[in-house]
């Protein structure tokens, strides 16, 4: 059998200011803080064991896209001598505001196919709402700029159930986002992620979360897309043929990656783990030769079927049970198939031929079915 895909995600902890709902580590960044960082990136990959050529390249964080030409040009040259050949798929991730011509030049040239864009709304009110930066103008701009540069891929994340949004005003944003004709678009549910300012007012009671809006405004807006053309192929990702993000599928299929950069993780070689997500602390961890990661598991085949299902059940291509099943023979598969039976039963599932994937129904509540796969893995 060929290897899986290895992937290489490099987080990049650096945004002009911090977004009500963002938990992702990043701090403000200062020239020495990025010349540090990059230094440390060019040690760490330099303590990796690079076993075969990387298919697919992504840059998140933190705002990659915030680094100046020059410097997005000196990360660009550390990952790219590690590749053994151009990847397949090379992300970088970009806010509205910093998209300029001289930083998409320097992408374009080292060989990015990709860029991600975070919109989160067209509405002044609601990016306000969110702590957003950026306005609408300069989402316009920045997708013009993005288009002209010509990138292969291009992808703008939406958010929704935004306090105070309405069912009218997050279809016009998502009209609005397939108006401009992006290859993909990622619709991400607001979470209200601890110690964030919208946390800390839901706390209050100065914002409230409305589930039945939430579970609304999912199916209106997985039946607009597919109207504008845009297939599905996870919870909240949805594409034009050939333009899923490979890099994601990747991981949610519990292939291979190698993270590099503080808070990263990596699954590779038998293990799993993650970087400390702190700029010192992963400085002192590469320091000290090596990689950086803590909290190293070993990849038992069992972990990894139990992820595969909890991952893959998220995607519409489901999950080939059997084949994990014959891989994993030991795995408390008797307990795993009462439940995707009982799945099944409650119209959640489709679950035959050895395969499983979510009903409609069954992703509005892909959350809930994880935590019952891994119950059942025990
Ligand atoms: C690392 S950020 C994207 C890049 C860039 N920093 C930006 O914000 O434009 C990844 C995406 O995750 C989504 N996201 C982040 N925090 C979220 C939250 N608490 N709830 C829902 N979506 C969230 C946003 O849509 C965001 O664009
Ligand atoms: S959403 Fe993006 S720009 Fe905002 S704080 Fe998080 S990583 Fe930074």
């Amino acid at each position: 059998m060929p290897p899986v895909p290895l992937g290489l995600y490099v987080h990049v902890p650096f945004c002009a200011r911090t977004c009500d709902y963002c938990a992702f580590y990043q701090i403000s960044p200062t020239g020495e803080s990025i010349q540090r960082f990059l230094a440390g990136i060019a040690a760490e990959a330099a303590g990796v064991e690079w076993t075969r050529p990387i298919a697919t390249v992504f840059w998140g964080g933190g705002t990659p896209g915030l680094l100046a030409a020059r410097d997005l040009r000196r990360l660009g040259e550390i990952v790219r001598v590690r590749c053994g050949g151009p990847p397949r798929e090379w992300t970088v991730e970009m806010t509205p505001g910093a998209v300029t011509e001289a930083r998409l030049g320097a992408l374009r040239e080292l060989g990015v196919t990709r860029i991600s864009m975070g919109v989160q709304s067209f509405q002044p009110a609601l990016l306000a709402a969110l702590g957003r930066p950026h306005t609408r103008e300069q989402v316009y701009r920045a997708y013009d700029r993005v288009r002209t540069a010509g990138f292969a891929s291009v992808n703008l994340d939406l958010m929704f159930a935004v306090p105070g949004e309405r069912d009218d005003a997050w279809a016009a944003d998502v009209n609005e986002a397939v108006a401009l004709g992006p290859d993909h678009l990622s619709t991400y549910c607001l979470t209200f992620e601890e110690d964030t300012r919208l946390w800390v007012k839901l706390a209050e009671g100065q914002v409230r979360r409305d589930v039945e809006m939430e579970a609304r405004l999912y199916r209106a807006t997985w039946a607009q897309l597919a109207a504008a053309g845009y297939a599905q192929y996870e919870v909240s990702n949805f594409a034009r043929p050939g333009h899923a993000c490979l890099h994601n599928l990747n991981t949610w299929r519990m292939h291979e990656w190698i993270g590099l950069g503080p808070s990263a993780a990596s699954q590779q070689g038998g293990w799993r783990g993650a970087n400390p997500a702190d700029l010192d602390r992963w400085l002192a961890g590469v320091a000290r030769g090596g990689r950086a990661t803590e909290d190293r598991v070993r990849l038992t085949p069992a972990l990894l079927a139990e992820d595969a299902l909890i991952f893959g059940v998220r995607m519409n291509e489901g999950v080939d049970v059997a084949a994990w099943r014959a891989r994993v023979p030991a795995a408390p598969w008797p307990a795993v198939e009462t439940l995707l039976t009982r799945l099944a039963d409650e119209g959640l599932a489709v679950w035959g031929d050895g395969r499983v994937s979510l009903t409609e129904r069954g992703r509005l509540v892909a959350d809930a079915v994880g935590a019952e796969v891994m119950t059942a893995f025990g």
